[in-house]
Parts: C-alpha cells; sequence; structure tokens
C-alpha cells in the first residue's frame, strides 16, 4: 500500500527506455528521501524515472540474498536493540550470523542524518528477490523497461564464510531472466574473480561493471580489466584527478559510470550538484551516474542531453 501510494503521488514517467544518452542509476534507491535499500526508496526511484535501480546484495545465514549496503547490520537497523547477544567480539553484527526469518523482524532505519528522520519509520529489510519482483512487476505495469544493477558485496568475505555468491546468485538470474548481453542489468562488484567467475564458468552474459575507489588507471590495466567487464564504476575523484580516464576507457571499450553523486556532500570546487553533474555528463562525457538523488540528475543529464 506505501509504495502505490508513492507511484500515485508522483506519478509514474513516460516510457523511459534506456536510452543512448548517459544513464541515471538510482544509488541504493532514492536513498536521498528515504532510508536505503528499501522497497519504498526503491519504488520513489522508479517513479523518478531512474533508468537502473541498485541493491547491494549480502547473503544470510541460511544463504538468501538480501539488499544491505553492508556486511553488518547495525548501522541501517535496529539489531542492537532487537537481538542485543548477537554481535561478534568486533561488536558488529553480521547479516551472515542471522536467518532470514531473524532479520524479517528487523526495522530498516535512516543511515544518514539530515535525511529521513530517524526513528520515525517502520520499513523493512526486503530479499533481492522482493526487490526484482518490484522493478520487474512495475515495468509489466508500466510499460516501462527499467533495469537492476545489483552490487555483490565482498564475495570473497562470503566465501570465507561458507557463503559463496555467485553460483547461488547466478541461480537467481536464470530465474528472472537476466544472464542475457541485452538484459535489462549491471552486474557490478570491486573484486575481479567474481566478475571473471559470472562469465567463464556460469555462462552469464549480463553486463559487468568493476569498481574502485582509488588509484590511477593505466591504458595495460584498463586493457586486462575489458577481458573481465564491459565498465568500471570508478569514484568520482578518480576522474577529477584524471579527466583523461573517461576517453582511454571508451578506447578499450569499457562504459564509465562514477559514483556517488549527492545533494548534500558536493565537492567545494562546484558551487551545488548540479555543477557538479554537468560537468560529469559534458566535460567527462561518462555513460551514467550513481546518485541518490535521481530526479535532480535525470533533470541536468536531460537538460544536458538538449
Ligand atoms: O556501487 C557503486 C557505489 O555504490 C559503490 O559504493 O559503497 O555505495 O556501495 P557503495
Ligand atoms: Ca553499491
Amino acid at each position: 500500500m506505501r509504495i502505490t501510494g508513492i507511484l500515485l503521488g508522483m506519478g509514474i514517467m513516460a516510457t523511459n527506455v534506456i536510452a543512448e544518452s548517459p544513464v541515471v542509476i538510482a544509488h541504493r534507491g532514492a536513498s536521498g528521501y528515504l532510508p536505503e535499500h528499501t522497497l519504498e526508496a526503491y519504488a520513489t526511484a522508479y517513479a523518478m524515472g531512474a533508468d537502473y535501480i541498485e541493491p547491494d546484495v549480502v547473503r544470510t545465514k541460511d544463504g538468501h540474498f538480501i539488499c544491505l549496503h553492508d556486511i553488518h547490520l547495525d548501522a541501517t537497523t535496529n539489531v542492537e536493540t532487537a537481538f542485543p547477544d548477537r554481535a561478534r567480539e568486533d561488536g558488529r553484527y553480521y547479516a551472515a550470523d542471522f536467518s532470514l526469518a531473524e532479520i524479517n523482524t528487523l526495522r530498516a532505519e535512516e543511515r544518514l542524518n539530515n535525511r529521513f528522520p530517524k526513528g520515525h519509520s517502520s520499513f523493512e529489510v526486503p530479499t533481492f528477490r522482493e526487490m526484482i519482483e518490484l522493478v520487474q512487476g512495475l515495468n509489466e505495469s508500466t510499460g516501462n523497461r527499467i533495469g537492476i544493477y545489483p552490487e555483490l558485496k565482498q564475495p570473497s568475505w562470503h566465501a570465507k564464510e561458507g557463503l559463496p555468491m555467485e553460483e547461488a546468485f547466478v541461480a537467481i538470474l536464470k530465474e528472472y531472466g537476466y544472464m542475457d548481453r541485452d538484459s535489462l542489468i549491471y552486474i557490478q562488484c570491486f573484486e575481479a574473480e567474481p566478475l571473471q567467475k559470472l562469465r567463464d564458468e556460469l555462462g552469464c552474459r549480463a553486463p559487468r561493471i568493476f569498481l574502485m575507489g582509488a588509484g590511477k588507471l593505466s591504458d595495460e590495466k584498463l586493457h586486462e580489466i575489458a577481458r573481465y567487464a564491459e565498465g568500471i564504476g570508478p569514484s568520482k575523484q578518480m576522474i577529477e584527478s584524471d579527466p583523461g580516464l573517461v576517453e582511454r576507457a571508451h578506447q578499450n571499450g569499457l562504459r564509465v559510470h562514477p559514483y556517488t553523486f549527492r545533494v548534500d556532500q558536493v565537492p567545494s570546487k562546484y558551487p551545488d550538484v548540479e555543477a557538479e553533474l554537468r560537468t560529469f555528463f559534458r566535460v567527462y562525457r561518462v555513460d551514467g551516474v550513481f546518485t541518490d538523488f535521481v530526479d535532480v540528475a535525470k533533470r541536468v543529464r536531460d537538460e544536458a542531453e538538449n
């Protein structure tokens, strides 16, 4: 009911096809307005006209994929009060230590200050399946073609915990029709090996994005990345410090989707996020942007295209 209300209130955008113009990726949903990785945040991002919606995914103790940015539950749920005795020695509460039934009893909460008010919500932690079913259901009911952009979070850590990600993840992709080169999906990861495995061992042809946080990428490195990914997801700073990166990535056949554009976290060199976005669209010529504020990025993207 809440989701329906959001969609009716905001109005579904007109036909929204995957464009050749830069794509707007809803980072953790419409996380600038609602607690990240909730169905409400995903539905709002959809209604705002995102091209792709991002769930970060981790596994529960019983192997389910849930939408959560961290391997920990404590930054965005009430796990500490609900399960006070379940922290590890480091004081953190790991999703991998909880069953889905237990996680279903938690309340998802806003991570950041000065966004959605904390303590005034009853959001839940969705499963990856629920996220997919929401987006595919909306695609069917609206006639739009919006994609998903899942990030496998720390696959090597999960493997050490006895919860390897790749095969179980691909089983879900198969079930929901995201295995082909032209499927409405990008699969992202900070680790190269899982991206290689998806294609080479598990037969998934869907486009992959290799994420990076820092450092300079040589032409040799870009050439190597192009063997296991169709694009890169660098931090914005990597492009700011190496503006030729986008062109060099393009020369290697790689798309470039930098992260993360936020109204409330703008680098001091820009007066506002609109100016920052304009620079990335018009000057750096990126192929897409991750943003917590889909409505703003979409407006700037559309203006830049006209
Ligand atoms: O996936 C792109 C961007 O989301 C990576 O950063 O930490 O927000 O997942 P993070
Ligand atoms: Ca992410």
